[in-house]
Formats: C-alpha cells, sequence, structure tokens
C-alpha cells in the first residue's frame, strides 16, 4: 500500500508536557476522549457495548481535529508553549485518523462502489498526502513564534476544512447507501480497536 501519510511524519515538539486544563475542559470533556474520540452525546454510544458506527466515528474525530485547527488559528505569535501543544495534539489526532481511514474505511468504501468512488478514494488520498507529507512536516519544522508559523497552521486549517467538506458530503453520504448498517457497525468496532493501537504506538515511541 501506498504511504499516505500524516504517519510518516517528523515529531512534535514539547515532549512530556501537560496540556492545560483549560484547554481540555473546553475542547473536550476528558483527556482519554479527545484521544479516543468517544464523545459522550455519541448517539452511536448511547447504550454501552454498542458498536460505534464508522461514520459517527470518523464525524467525531473531524470535530475534535477542527476545533484544535481552530483554536491554533487564533493564538498569536506570542503563545509559544500553546501553540506546540496544539500542534501536538493536532498531529497525533490527524495521524490516528488518516490511519484508520485508509487501512479500513477507504478500502470499504472504494471495494463497495464504483468508478466514482474510486476517483473519490484517489482524491481522498492526495489530500491527505498534500496535508500530511507537505504542510503539516512544515508547520512541525517551524518556529511558534514567527508569523510563518501562522500561515503556515491556516494553510493546514483550511486543507483540513476542505478535505473533511467532501468527505463528509459525498464519501460519507455514498458509504451510507453502498453499506449496510451492520457492515458499518462493523467497520466502527475495527477503526475504534485500530486507532488505540496506533494511539499507544504513538505514546510508546515518544516516551522512548
Ligand atoms: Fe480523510
Ligand atoms: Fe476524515
Amino acid at each position: 500500500m501506498i504511504n499516505h501519510g500524516m504517519h510518516a511524519l517528523g515529531n512534535s515538539s514539547g515532549k512530556g508536557r501537560s496540556m492545560p486544563v483549560t484547554f481540555l475542559t473546553r475542547a473536550f470533556p476528558s483527556r482519554r476522549e479527545a484521544f479516543t474520540a468517544k464523545p459522550a452525546r455519541s448517539p452511536a454510544r448511547r447504550f454501552k457495548g454498542f458498536p460505534m458506527d464508522a461514520i459517527q466515528l470518523l464525524k467525531d474525530d473531524h470535530k475534535a481535529v477542527k476545533a484544535l485547527l481552530g483554536e491554533l488559528a487564533r493564538t498569536t505569535t506570542r503563545a509559544v508553549k500553546r501553540r506546540a501543544t496544539l500542534l501536538r495534539e493536532i498531529h497525533l489526532n490527524l495521524h490516528a485518523h488518516t490511519r484508520i481511514e485508509e487501512e479500513i474505511f477507504y478500502p470499504a468504501y472504494r471495494e463497495a462502489g464504483d468508478k466514482e468512488q474510486v476517483k473519490l478514494y484517489y482524491e481522498a488520498l492526495e489530500e491527505h498526502r498534500a496535508a500530511g507529507d507537505l504542510v503539516l512536516p512544515g508547520l512541525l519544522q517551524t518556529d511558534p513564534s514567527s508569523e510563518q508559523f501562522s500561515g503556515r497552521a491556516k494553510v493546514l486549517k483550511e486543507l483540513v476544512e476542505h478535505h473533511v467538506e467532501e468527505e463528509e458530503q459525498q464519501m460519507f453520504k455514498q458509504a451510507r447507501s453502498l453499506l449496510d448498517k451492520e457492515t458499518l457497525r462493523e467497520l466502527g468496532e475495527r477503526m475504534t480497536q485500530r486507532k488505540q493501537e496506533v494511539i499507544e504506538g504513538w505514546k510508546a515511541a515518544k516516551a522512548e
């Protein structure tokens, strides 16, 4: 499989720093939920043990990363530590999200579809590559106290927002009719597990 990834990216800075409590309470109910994308009010998780619907899981991820990118875009060149913290969270969120999309969701979508789905599949991969292999690595290398960082953060936000919009308005809507509910739940369950593994792998690598 082609390496499309935000998973191939370099390390973010700020190893070992903790996230400010104010940020956590505003963006997510808890740190654990920020990493596992299981918001308390998700309809798909209303019943204990009920598998997460694949599309709901991905939309929850989108909401979380858009909130983080919005926070980052509102920071100034003086907010050096905050920028590093937010960027680390964005990096991990995008890394885990693109992994489960590319490994599990996209292949199932493509397999269930036809020419139109193959076309959207490759477009989506290219967008992952543009954000993950070009813009995000540049941002990770940029001095957070610079205006260049502000510009790159804005471009990353716009790229992700565009990509998310296309996924939600085209790919996910098509997937809802191409894949039955049971399949979407199975995919959701696999993605939930895989995401946890990816996050644990990431944390272990950072701790080395
Ligand atoms: Fe995506
Ligand atoms: Fe996505």
